[in-house]
């Protein structure tokens, strides 16, 4: 088909964008030839949303716009969903994956911020900034040298050596420190950081350890009155990671004896919901404790970052059909296809339905140049490349196939 057909078939694709997605996002829509966009500054009340959704083909929300299963029931024509965040916990994934929605999001646009704070933390604690800063505002001067030390030289013990931990690592080699970290999955050491066997020997060597794994039953108080122990004297400590993972009552009283010198701590286990709930924590009032909102990722770059990634994937399934991050969704990554017509069918995954869908495709003798599938337990997701002109055709067809969540096809 021609590309005037395909920027027709792009002007009736309507997206709708709640609570002020950034301008990033959007331009980057436009960029790709998308402009039927309606942008709202807020998150419509649940009747207002339902009811709009009834036209939209693709609907970016931030992390307030409940999107439940009632929401999506009238939501006929809705293809995709961007959560321009972290988290989706505020969507029904299942009940998406259910009609056939795949959800994306951009859970690492922010880990150069995280990694950056977390930077700038080991400085301020080698140099007991926390507890000078606090005597300063009370009127006392501690101008001395003592517990004050360059980090060049010194251990970054790293518990997690994912995105967040493997950049770090790398920004902290820059500053000249040598880094050591510990991962219970094998990950290839980037520069020169040495991967140790055990939480254990990295304790045993860091002059600051920094946390940065996920919040698992097996990270749950990983970092408690044992592991502290096992710290050096006098060791720097620093969590942007989750809450959970820290027992505070532990981390306070070996920063109350001073085996801990001083942390910064930036996620609790019970953080207020919004600015007017106060903030109660064991480690409020401790000069040697840098303490944040659990804004270890925000900052005006990461939201732009997170813009233009969940656009980027919106466009990308628009326009190809590749479902790569999702997080609800069987994941294809698809080449563009050339000379071919791409149909695209999301399927109940039950036994017999491919049989159903290459049948039709084989009563008409069309010729299947490539075909890709994912399954989840419930849903399944095929992409076929035909040499056929007859697109329209096969799709009402392949829909009337009972387990058909829904088909598409691309120009
Ligand atoms: P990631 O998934 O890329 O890396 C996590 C690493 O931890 C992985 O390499 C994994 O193998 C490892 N890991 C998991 N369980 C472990 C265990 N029991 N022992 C040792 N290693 C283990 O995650 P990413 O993006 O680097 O994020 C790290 C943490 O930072 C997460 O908890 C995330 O929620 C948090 N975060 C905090 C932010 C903030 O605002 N403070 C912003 C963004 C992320």
């Amino acid at each position: 088909m021609s590309n005037k057909n395909l920027s027709l078939a792009k002007e009736r694709i309507k997206f709708l964008m709640l609570e002020g997605v950034h301008a990033r996002g959007i331009d980057e829509l436009r960029r790709n030839g998308y402009h039927n966009i309606e942008s709202l500054p807020t998150a419509p009340p649940a009747a207002e949303l339902a009811e709009r959704l009834r036209d939209v083909h693709f609907l970016g929300i931030r992390s307030r716009s409940q999107i439940t299963a009632e929401a999506l029931e009238r939501a006929e024509k809705l293809t995709a969903i961007g959560c321009f965040c972290i988290g989706t916990d505020q969507v029904d994934l299942a009940a998406a994956r259910r009609r056939g929605v795949p959800v994306f999001n951009a859970p690492y646009a922010n880990t150069r911020s995280v990694a950056e704070l977390v930077l700038g933390e080991i400085i301020m604690l080698m140099r007991g900034i926390p507890a000078r800063n606090a005597a300063a505002h009370r009127g006392e001067w501690l101008k001395s040298a003592k517990g004050s030390h360059e980090v060049r030289g010194k251990t970054l013990g790293i518990v997690g050596y994912g995105h967040i931990g493997s950049q770090l690592g790398i920004l902290a080699e820059g500053l000249g420190m040598r880094v050591i970290y510990y991962d219970i999955a094998a990950k290839l050491p980037l520069g020169n950081a040495f991967g140790l066997g055990s939480l254990a020997e990295l304790l045993d060597e860091a002059d600051v350890v920094s946390v940065h794994v996920p919040d698992t039953e097996l990270t749950r108080n990983m970092i408690n009155a044992d592991t502290l122990a096992r710290m050096r004297p006098g060791v720097h400590f620093i969590n942007a990671a989750r809450g959970r993972i820290v027992d505070i009552p532990a981390l306070a009283e070996a920063l109350r004896s001073g085996h801990v010198a001083s942390a910064a701590v930036d996620v609790f286990p019970a953080e207020p919901k919004g600015a007017d709930e106060a903030f109660v924590s064991e480690l409020r009032g401790m000069d040697n404790v840098l303490l944040t909102p659990h804004i270890g990722g925000s900052t005006l770059e990461a939201q732009e970052n997170i813009a233009l990634d969940v656009a980027t994937k919106l466009v990308r399934y628009s326009d190809n059909g590749s479902t790569m991050g999702a997080v609800n969704f069987p994941e294809v990554s698809l080449p563009d296809q050339a000379n071919t017509r791409r149909i695209l069918n999301i399927h109940r995954n039950e036994p017999g339905v491919l049989q159903a869908i290459n049948s039709v495709i084989s009563a008409r003798s069309v010729n299947i140049a490539a075909q890709y599938l994912q399954t989840l337990p419930d849903v399944g997701y095929v992409v076929m490349d035909l040499e056929t002109d007859d697109t329209p055709g096969l799709v009402r067809e392949l829909d009337r196939i009972p387990a058909t969540l829904r088909t598409r096809y691309l120009n």
